[in-house]
């Protein structure tokens, strides 16, 4: 279980990165709210790579917490900071299907193992990527 929760966190902080890129290096006429919403969307994913690495110690492993390693078994692709501002949410909106990916695998396995507290976990994280891509998909 724990070796896919370890891909969950890798993607998570690969994407948390990749957003915070984006919030910071955004341009045109659509600035302000995709600076915003790239904002939420890396504040909530700082907030999960926290929850995801103590689920890992909680089932008796250990987190994965360096760059070299999250690069090494991440699906997600370093962003482009010079990238035109509708690239980017394309990108991202790609990036949450990756992600879901990565958790529908992780769920299966949780749920092969009865574990509870981690389905929970990763049924609260797919519903969040889906959102967001949702809301990345209506601002192109
Ligand atoms: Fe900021």
């Amino acid at each position: 279980m724990s070796q896919e929760l370890k891909l969950v966190l890798a993607d998570s902080y690969a994407l948390f990165l990749k957003t915070q890129n984006y919030h910071w290096n955004v341009t045109g006429p659509n600035f302000k709210s995709l600076h915003e919403l790239f904002e939420l969307q890396y504040d909530d994913l700082f907030a999960a790579i926290d929850e995801i690495a103590e689920r890992i110690r909680t089932l008796g492993d250990k987190a994965p917490g360096s760059f070299s390693k999250y690069a090494e078994i991440t699906s997600i692709k370093e962003g482009d900071e010079n990238k035109p501002a509708d690239q980017m949410v394309t990108e991202l909106v790609e990036d949450q299907a990756l992600i879901i990916k990565t958790l529908n695998k992780a769920l299966k396995i949780s749920q092969g193992n009865d574990d509870e507290v981690t389905i929970g976990m990763i049924i609260d994280r797919i519903a969040i990527h889906e959102k967001n891509a949702w809301m990345l998909r209506s601002s192109i």
